[in-house]
């Protein structure tokens, strides 16, 4: 019995101190110092078999364990203090090794979208030329979607744009934003020039160039004497601007909106090529903007004099023209959460 016990303890100190001397952390060196020194480690274990033992046998062998303890602690401590240094020498060779004039790595920062970048650099372009900003509910009523644009309840017109109804009466999400031409009116003195850039929704099936849900602007300018001409300059002045060049001419087409009279097409000759390219389909020009004089019949239903006040007012898709400026493929993509489109904005 004695013998048994005095061989555990020579095994113990051994293995103990092997396994401190291979402690490599603090942590590993706590995991030995719990599992020789902790409460129910093998010390206390070995303590236990010598309530066994006769009381002489106990004379020999408690000093032997008590020894073994002091051993053991010792051996523990030293090793502490070893791996506390050296974690302080590692600690001081990295802060001796940082260097502040490093660049960091590349890291994933935000940005902002390309929407947010293009409706940023138009609305600079109208401020400038004394606009405001205006803003407008994206769920509206069919009165001010259609019935104020003097399209009015089963005129053909409606069906030009295929609409998002909603389960409440009268209720749908906007197909344009000239919805904002008749909330302005109502509450802006005259004269007033405003720009509305914003989301809008139309029920047709997607592809490169549809998508469900985009972004148009729309432009209204109310004054007394306002004339086509004053469109004109003013489109061409704006596409100048957002296709960053001053020769840029333009063109006119007759077109037909329910709102305006007379309705045209304004097309940008293409920024981009002089003899046809990819983007203008081999055509030199670039169908941009719808406008026109407002007719007389909107200007009535918002109250407007329409024998002292006239005035113009143009649409166009957002999408479209970073399409055209970043040679964008797919209109989808303006939705879609597709990091490798978004991050090259
Ligand atoms: N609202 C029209 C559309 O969504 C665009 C438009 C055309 C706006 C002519 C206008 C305009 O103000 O005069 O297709």
């Amino acid at each position: 019995m004695i013998k048994s016990l005095q061989n555990q303890i020579t095994q113990t100190e051994q293995t103990f101190e092997t396994d401190v001397k291979n402690a490599q952390s603090i942590e590993q060196l706590e995991h030995v110092r719990v599992a020789f020194l902790g409460r129910h480690g093998k010390l206390t274990e070995l303590m236990k078999q010598l309530r066994g033992l006769s009381t002489d046998d106990k004379r020999v062998v408690g000093p032997q364990l008590n020894q073994l303890k002091t051993r053991m602690q010792e051996v523990y401590e030293q090793k502490e203090q070893q791996l506390l240094k050296s974690q302080q020498d590692e600690q001081n060779q990295h802060k001796k090794d940082f260097d502040v004039t490093l660049s960091r790595k590349q890291d994933v920062t935000g940005g902002l979208h390309v929407y947010t970048q293009i409706i940023r650099q138009l609305e600079d372009i109208f401020i400038s030329m004394g606009y405001s900003i205006a803003d407008g509910p994206e769920v509206e009523t069919g009165y001010y979607n259609f019935e104020t644009l003097n399209i009015p309840k089963d005129h053909p017109a409606r069906d030009m744009q295929d609409t998002f109804w909603l389960n409440v009466p009268d209720m749908l999400l906007r197909t344009h934003t000239s919805t904002v031409q008749a909330h302005v009116m109502e509450t802006t003195q005259l004269p007033l020039a405003v720009f509305a850039p914003g989301r809008v929704y139309r029920n047709e099936a997607t592809d490169a160039s549809h998508n469900f849900m985009f972004m148009q602007a729309e432009g209204l300018f109310i004054d007394k004497n306002v004339s086509m001409s004053n469109l004109l300059a003013t489109a061409e002045q704006f596409l100048q601007a957002i296709f960053e060049r001053d020769d840029l001419s333009i063109r006119v087409r007759p077109g037909y909106f329910p709102f305006v009279e007379p309705g045209v097409e304004i097309d940008a000759e293409c920024p981009f090529c002089t003899d046809g390219c990819s983007i203008c389909k081999k055509t030199k020009w670039i169908e941009l903007l719808g406008a026109g004089l407002v007719h007389p019949n909107v200007l009535k239903t918002s109250g407007i004099d329409q024998e002292k006040y006239s005035g113009f007012a143009f649409g166009f898709g957002i999408d479209r023209i970073a399409m055209i400026k970043h040679n964008i493929r797919d209109i989808r993509l303006f939705q879609s959460s597709n990091l490798e489109f978004l991050k090259q904005f």
